[in-house]
């Protein structure tokens, strides 16, 4: 029998990695963050509540969701009626700046703004298919209420659908950073940023309650 332990914990494995894909996983501010979340519900809904025209394209568009993104996408602009959201993209900047640190992106030339910004509500059974944010380069996602159970987000592994084809599968003990898919778990009071062409989805939201996020993009301006 072959014996599947591994080698590099054994002796250093002559490896380093390369074309790294980093998602930012982090509380939004500390223990305060629950509460943030928590106090941010109330104007999700009302978005809902009052965008009549984007509760009628999702009944068609979108079973068991809504979605203000075909709709309302400038709720953290100075004019938004919204005024919450113009306080949550205050603290989430320091999120992204930390972010493109990690990813050593030169920003004094031009900086990153956050240009769209929206609700979305997944109630059981809304399923949130794989997709990516063009034009933008970070994107990520507050969250504003996870039931127990809820859905994560489930990033995708970018390499060309061509060369996956002809890969052996993975060992079912895999490295996370050798998955085909990795999940982060939705938690209120939480914030993943990622870089906008990497696919994502969320699964069907197997609970009763609803699954509430807001989701955003920054552009290099
Ligand atoms: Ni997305």
């Amino acid at each position: 029998m072959v014996s599947f332990e591994r080698d590099d914990a054994k002796r250093a494995m002559p490896t380093r990695p390369s074309f790294t894909t980093f998602v930012y996983d982090s509380p939004l501010h500390g223990k305060r963050s629950g509460e943030i979340a928590r106090a941010l519900l109330p104007s999700c809904l009302d978005v809902r509540e009052q965008d009549k025209e984007g509760q009628l394209w999702c009944r068609e568009n979108y079973p068991s969701g809504y979605t203000s993104y075909g709709t309302i996408r400038t709720l953290n602009r100075s004019f938004s009626p919204f005024k919450a959201f113009i306080e949550l993209e205050k603290k989430i900047w320091p999120h992204v700046q930390r972010f493109t640190r990690r990813l050593d992106m030169d920003l004094r030339e031009a900086t990153l703004a956050m240009t769209d910004c929206w609700v979305n509500i997944m109630s059981r059974g809304a399923v949130h298919p794989l997709h990516l944010h063009p034009g933008a380069v970070i994107s990520g996602t507050f969250y504003v209420s996870t039931p127990s159970g809820c859905s994560s987000i489930r990033f995708e592994d970018p390499r060309p659908e061509k060369a996956k084809a002809v890969l052996p599968p993975r060992r079912s003990d895999c490295r996370p950073e050798n998955r085909d898919q990795v999940d982060y778990r939705a938690e209120a009071g939480k914030v993943i940023l990622f870089e906008s062409w990497l696919r994502h989805e969320v699964p069907a939201n197997p609970t009763d309650g609803d699954r509430v996020s807001v989701s955003f993009n920054y552009t290099w301006v």
